[in-house]
């Protein structure tokens, strides 16, 4: 049976999801960033995370095993920042200051949570790969600050 890709969009889009930037450098250190709602925690021991990154996007080479990036998940005051990483250009950093931790990768500030990782394996996905990371190090945010969601195509907030 060949399911409608409109509909299996708005089926899966009935999830409600955190939004994350995930960030790297790619081969000239240059930074990369790429907003996603593929996101999950896999294990507790070892921590590890995934996402699944689309085949077809420019940042897809600077993503390999061994190569540290950085989840950054959004609070519900970063639509802005969902945005503008949710959007293919060599722009998208123009203007937009962000910190270090151990690997060099940004680190975008006023988030909900940040978690540094080096990536464990990449596994097929039909068009995505599923990125499997290490988390080496993490911050997150006091309790009063509330994450951006994303619900059945569009952003969203707890109601409390
Ligand atoms: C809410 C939201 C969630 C997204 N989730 C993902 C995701 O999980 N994986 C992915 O590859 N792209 C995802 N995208 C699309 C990428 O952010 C988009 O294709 C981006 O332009 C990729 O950047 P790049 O081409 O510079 O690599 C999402 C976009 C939005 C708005």
């Amino acid at each position: 049976m060949t399911l409608d890709p409109r509909e299996f969009r708005n089926t899966v889009g009935c999830f409600a999801t955190g939004i994350t930037v995930i960030t790297t450098l790619d081969a000239d250190g240059a930074p990369i960033g790429l907003t996603a709602n593929s996101f999950t925690s896999v294990s507790l021991d070892p921590p590890m995370v995934l996402f699944c990154l689309d085949r077809k996007v420019a940042s897809f080479e600077s993503f390999a095993v061994g190569k540290p990036f950085a989840v950054n998940i959004l609070a519900a005051d970063q639509m802005d920042v969902s945005n503008r990483f949710a959007k293919s250009g060599p722009d998208k950093w123009d203007g937009f200051n962000f910190d270090t931790w151990d690997n060099s990768v940004p680190i975008i500030s006023g988030c909900l949570a940040n978690l540094e990782c080096r990536g464990d394996s990449i596994m097929d996905g039909g068009d995505h790969v599923i990125v499997i990371g290490e988390v080496e190090r993490m911050a997150s945010a006091g309790e009063d600050i509330k994450p951006l969601l994303y619900y059945r195509g569009g952003y969203n907030e707890v109601a409390s």
